[in-house]
């Protein structure tokens, strides 16, 4: 179950199948307009070389469909297009997508 910002309560056993899905899907989009920030915030913008980084280990050959499952705002989508590959990125959570 989850409290009005949509974080699980601690308190309570984790839900399961489609409550599950719901919760976390309701959580992410509450997060979403700050999401990239704190993400750039908590790893000291660390994660824009990890991204770097995965996509040049991946080593795919040039143009490569891939799919970002869970893709979240789609920061890694981006940076596998910039390297001239086609990302489709899929998310449970609208408010990440937008
Ligand atoms: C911690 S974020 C990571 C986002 C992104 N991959 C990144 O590295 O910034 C986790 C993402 O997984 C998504 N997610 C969680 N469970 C999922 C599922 N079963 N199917 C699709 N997306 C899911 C959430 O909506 C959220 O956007």
């Amino acid at each position: 179950m989850t409290g009005p910002t949509g974080i699980p309560d601690p308190d309570q056993p984790l839900p399961t199948g489609e409550a599950k899905a719901t919760a976390v899907r309701s959580m992410f989009d509450a997060i979403a307009p700050r999401y990239d920030l704190i993400n750039r915030i908590m790893t000291f913008r660390l994660d824009v070389r990890w991204r770097k980084r995965t996509v040049r280990r991946l080593a795919l050959p040039d143009g490569s469909a891939v799919l970002d499952l869970a893709c979240g705002t789609g920061d890694l989508c981006r940076d596998l297009a910039a390297a001239g590959h086609r990302p489709v990125g899929m998310d449970l959570s609208w408010g990440m997508l937008a």
